[in-house]
């Protein structure tokens, strides 16, 4: 079993009893493996990116806890220090790795534009999944597109799969 697989059970483990929330991990994590790949990532960039993924949405059971409640803010605001201990927990990662991977769960709802492919590629494949979970319509989707994405493989992706390359 390699890290990623490694992590990606860590992360079911974590989300027991929520399949939703694991089988959206999952999702986001095979969309953002395959644009990095498409986009060709190198291969430090592409692990980042897979761990980040998988681990992207890991302040939403700290921020219920606490709070009681969850949203994009307390997410990123939660999020990072759950990610880093479980990171440190399992071992194999680098501490600059840990660094990236808690800064990307830090801000992965946050769409400022940025050049750093792991970040966008990211938010592209969390929408991918998003978008057809809260049931956007084609307008909201084909704004997202405009406004969101960037890379060749992942706009690919999503007027394939939402049907609106018009
Ligand atoms: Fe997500």
């Amino acid at each position: 079993m390699n890290k990623i697989e490694e992590l990606a059970l860590a992360m079911i483990d974590y989300n027991n009893g929520d399949p939703k929330r694991i089988q959206h991990t999952t999702k986001v994590h095979a969309y953002a493996s395959m644009i990095g790949k498409c986009e060709g990532l190198d291969e430090d960039t592409l692990f980042i990116l897979e761990s980040a993924a998988l681990v992207h949405d890991i302040g939403i059971r700290a921020s219920e806890k606490k709070y009681g409640h969850q949203n994009g803010k307390l997410q990123e605001q939660e999020g990072p220090a759950v990610a880093r201990e479980m990171l440190t927990r399992l071992g194999g990662f680098t501490d600059r790795q840990i660094e990236r991977i808690c800064w990307l769960v830090g801000h992965h709802h946050t769409y400022h534009i940025c050049e750093d492919l792991d970040y966008q590629i990211l938010i592209e494949a969390d929408l991918l999944v998003n978008l057809f979970e809260d049931e956007e319509s084609p307008n909201a989707i084909r704004a997202v597109r405009k406004n969101i994405f960037r890379t060749e493989s992942g706009i690919r992706i999503l007027e394939t799969m939402y049907g609106i390359n018009g």
